[in-house]
């Protein structure tokens, strides 16, 4: 396998890894795609089964099925929605369709975001998403600056897991001023759907002209490779980004994978139930990287989610880590904080006992080499 290490992406630039590039991973270290797991995501491991999907589904052109709105409709609670090729597609397409006004970002998050409307040529500041106090007075400060702007939110936040209250998200969005806009982006929010906005927002009233919600239907079902997501806005914006993104966005299978998983609420209520099980199995399975905190600076839980957990440590120990796991096949995602810090993020592991056994294992042989170096540094400085 070779050498050469899996570039560190950062918070708020535009280099690194995606999560979940096991091709480009394999490339670098060998070893056969499928032997790869891969923890550097936060989807669902045990995914929605897809049954055998009908021929029709790949020979018509991929129209609005009307089984499929009412599905989305039902399992979203809102009507005031647009389906689009995951929520990619509209994270790429919202600059070209909002007004030009600067963004405030967080500084930690899906740099997707961030890239997009660098890309526009939009003014972006950024406010800390680490820890939840310090991320409001920053855009208290911000919005009491200027309400002339637009402001985004990821929320839980990918991946430092900052989470606000949607009763805060919407004071700010009264505060914004004409063509300013909320969008929140709550990719990760399906196993918690009290928390979403969607939630919030005043069932048959107005949608809020300036509030935009982003589902995404990959992580929780765990289908990302089927391209789907929903944007929730006022009909004249979800008109827009619809002409701007033109015709037949999801494609017929994913119409109808999605309209049956919508409906099965068995499956839904069970995962809402297992996968924070799964999050503290491999919360305690990764225990182990706290007893790091002394020799290499402090190792700290930064948060665990029902989709992911994630660490903050120094970049040094963050990389040696991504690396070593990578000999092993194994795929963790390290995100820049600053020229020191690093965030490594966790996907859950899948029920597997092999898998775990692999992790842990791979763990602590890491462990026990960093001890092994300690202790060899201490013989000859002692
Ligand atoms: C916070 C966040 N939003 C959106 C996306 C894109 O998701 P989708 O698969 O719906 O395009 C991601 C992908 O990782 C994400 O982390």
């Amino acid at each position: 396998m070779s050498k050469q290490r899996l570039p560190v992406s950062s918070g708020s630039g535009v280099n690194g890894l995606h999560g979940g590039d096991v091709m480009k991973a394999a490339k670098l270290y060998g070893g056969e795609v499928a032997d790869w797991l891969d923890l550097s995501t936060g989807m669902n491991p045990e995914p929605w089964a897809v049954p055998v999907l009908p021929q029709t589904t790949f020979e018509q052109l991929p129209y609005e099925w009307p089984e499929f709105r009412r599905n989305a409709i039902a399992y979203y609670g809102r009507e005031q929605l647009l389906a689009v090729a995951g929520t990619q597609a509209a994270i790429q397409a919202l600059p070209n369709v909002l007004p030009c006004l600067p963004i405030l970002l967080p500084g930690v998050g899906y740099q997707e975001h961030h890239r997009s409307w660098r890309a526009q040529g939009a003014e972006v500041i950024f406010y800390p998403s680490l820890a939840e106090a310090q991320a409001c007075t920053a855009i208290e400060a911000a919005l009491a600056e200027t309400s002339a702007q637009h402001l985004l939110v990821i929320n839980p936040n990918n991946p430092s897991g900052l989470t606000f209250a949607p009763a805060e998200l919407l004071r700010w969005a009264e505060r914004l001023s004409d063509g300013a806009c909320l969008i929140v982006d709550e990719a990760f929010i399906d196993v918690t759907p009290e928390q979403s906005l969607l939630s919030h927002v005043g069932a048959g009233h107005d949608w809020p002209e300036n509030l935009i919600v982003l589902r995404s239907f990959g992580k929780f079902f765990g289908l990302a490779g089927i391209r789907l997501g929903f944007v929730f806005a006022a009909s004249a914006l979800r008109e827009a980004l619809e002409r701007w993104l033109g015709l037949w966005g999801v494609n017929g299978p994913a119409q109808y994978v999605a309209s049956l998983a919508f409906t099965d609420s068995g499956w839904q209520q069970q995962q809402r139930r297992l996968l924070p099980q799964a999050s503290s199995a491999t919360r305690a399975l990764f225990e182990p990287l706290l007893s790091l905190s002394n020799d290499y600076g402090e190792v700290r839980l930064q948060a665990e989610k029902p989709l992911f957990n994630s660490y903050v440590m120094s970049s040094e120990l963050a990389l040696e880590l991504q690396d070593f796991f990578a000999k092993q096949a194994i795929l963790l995602r390290v995100v820049a904080l600053d020229n020191q810090r690093s965030l490594l993020r966790v996907g859950l592991l899948p029920s597997c006992v092999q898998r775990q056994r692999r992790v842990r294992d791979t763990l602590a042989a890491f462990i026990a080499r960093k001890n092994k170096i300690d202790d060899i540094a201490h013989r000859v400085i002692g």
